[in-house]
């Protein structure tokens, strides 16, 4: 499926990213799929960016490091970012509710998984798929937060983690053709 993807520079990507990452939301993927191993794990995110930086192309995600996810991102030099269609609101909730560590999630959904042909794991349903190679791994830091007091309860309460940002080079951006 990836195959029949196309190619595009960064900055022919639409829509612009507030609308791919906060409305549509992305599947973040990490790990190996091959003959050997099959190790990988896609979670929902909605939080991130894309942009330029150190005079490249750049996105950058905020995953908690006690995301079953999380473990694998740290492990391989680069992951995916996955955007589907509307169709698949329901099983991107379904990765955003459950956790890759009670099991492999994808057979839960209408979804699969694919190579990109760097090797990458990718969901074959997706219209837009990132390839992001690490560059900027860092957890947040809570004496940088200048809106601690109101922050913390939303999102850090009862012990959850800081995220970790990961800044990462997109090396390709794939768009199924319309
Ligand atoms: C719409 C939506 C957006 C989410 N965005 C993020 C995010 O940006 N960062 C994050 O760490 N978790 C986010 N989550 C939560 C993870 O997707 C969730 O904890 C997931 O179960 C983690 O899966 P894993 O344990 O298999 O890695 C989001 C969940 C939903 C439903």
């Amino acid at each position: 499926m990836m195959m029949k993807m196309k190619n595009i520079a960064l900055e022919d990507l639409q829509p612009n990213a507030a609308k791919l990452i906060g409305q549509q939301w992305m599947l973040i993927t990490a790990g190996k799929m091959g003959a050997e191993t099959e190790d990988f794990n896609t979670m929902t995110a909605s939080w991130g960016g894309i942009g330029f930086l150190w005079n490249r192309p750049v996105a950058y995600v905020f995953v908690r490091p006690n995301r079953h996810t999380a473990p694998l991102l740290d492990a391989e030099d680069s992951f995916t970012l996955s955007f589907l269609p509307e169709q698949y609101r329901a099983d991107l909730m379904f990765c955003g509710r459950h956790s890759g560590s009670a099991g492999a999630k994808l057979p839960q959904t209408s979804m699969t998984a694919c190579e990109t042909p760097s090797g990458l794991v990718a969901m074959n349903d997706a219209d837009v798929v990132l390839e992001c190679r690490k560059m900027y791994v860092q957890e947040m830091d809570q004496q940088a937060y200048l809106d601690w007091s109101e922050v913390s309860p939303r999102y850090y309460a009862e012990g959850n983690p800081l995220h970790v940002l990961y800044i990462a080079e997109i090396s390709q951006c794939w768009v199924r053709p319309s």
